[in-house]
């Protein structure tokens, strides 16, 4: 048997460039037997408009199909056709110690960047536990800022799964990505909260107003530049093949190619690699009816196996 790996995606913003190299890429690289479900529990947290966050968990599902997620390959679902994730967050909350979610650092850092402290955003690692568990999930991929909640829900499994003296939940384990590094706008960390993003599918106007805005250092057009320290040049090293790297590296050491043309470059690039890709994704989002089809697919596999979970632990804690 195949490993089992899940990963959430929370619709809370347009997916931009940073996610895909950070995250969608791989995903859909390693889509056989995943599931990825689309975390619109933990989204509730920061979102509270239901029609945004209606089209916000579209967006995110069509982004994927667009980018060649198949859903025969993969189970991808909404998190919230599978509710047995709710039954199974309190069971585990019941097996946990509040010291354990006292130690949490994402709660800490959200609540200094001034979120609520609401008890959603202090529960969320339970609830993140439970998406994993509820799959009998293998491995989670994770970048170094989710270690941390896998560690939590192997703490919790543990917990629960002593308590009862039997194997309800398997144990899942977590596998560290290597970063990408993104550069927004601004040559930041391109990330949502930054508000420096380039969204993987905006309209050509909006997509060409943001690269034109990536900040570079004022080297003057005539004069030659350094390709390892510009922000366009680090966008471009990911979108564009090798061969065109080396190029625009040559011109940017001879001088007399300005940012301004750089840019256009990146944005050619830009198309070349995803317009085949929007096109689908405007698709997509006109017909919304494959979107759905698609997650409701997902959601009829996914929920069997939480169904499975869920009755193990009910058996287990005498609740049926
Ligand atoms: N916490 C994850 C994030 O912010 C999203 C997520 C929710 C998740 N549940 C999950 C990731 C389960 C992996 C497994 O990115």
């Amino acid at each position: 048997m195949n490993k089992r790996y899940l990963s959430g995606i929370q619709p809370n913003g347009d997916l931009h460039l940073g996610n895909y190299f950070g995250a969608i890429r791989k995903h859909i690289e390693a889509q056989d037997n995943a599931f990825y479900f689309l975390a619109n529990y933990h989204a509730l947290n920061t979102i509270h408009d239901a029609a945004t966050l209606d089209r916000l968990t579209t967006e995110a599902a069509a982004t994927y199909l667009a980018l060649g997620l198949d859903p025969d390959r993969a189970t991808l679902f909404r998190q919230s056709d599978v509710p047995e994730v709710c039954e199974l967050s309190w069971l585990l909350a019941t097996a946990t110690g509040k010291g354990l979610l006292d130690r949490a650092h994402s709660y800490k850092d959200k609540v200094n960047r001034g979120l609520p402290a609401s008890m959603g955003l202090f529960f969320y690692p339970v609830l993140m536990a439970a998406d994993i568990l509820a799959c009998d999930t293998d491995v989670v991929p994770v970048g170094s800022d989710q270690v941390q909640h896998v560690e939590m829900c192997r703490d919790m499994a543990t917990l629960f799964n002593n308590q009862y003296g039997r194997e309800v939940f398997k144990l899942p384990v977590y596998e560290l990505g290597t970063p990408v590094p993104v550069p927004g706008i601004d040559g930041l960390k391109m990330s949502k909260s930054s508000d420096n993003t380039i969204p993987i599918f905006a309209p050509a106007k909006q997509l060409k107003a943001r690269v034109m805005l990536i900040k570079t250092d004022g080297t003057p057009l005539e004069a030659p530049k350094d390709p390892d320290t510009c922000n366009v040049m680090a966008l471009y090293k990911l979108v564009a093949s090798p061969e065109e790297v080396a190029i625009l590296e040559v011109k940017y050491r001879n001088g007399g190619y300005g940012h301004g043309h750089a840019k256009l470059d990146l944005l050619a690039a830009l198309e070349a690699r995803f317009g085949a890709a929007r096109e689908r994704y405007n698709a997509l989002m006109q017909d919304r009816s494959i979107v759905d089809k698609a997650l409701a697919h997902g959601a009829l596999r996914a929920r069997a196996v939480a169904r499975e979970v869920t009755d193990r632990a009910r058996e287990a804690t005498g609740l049926r």
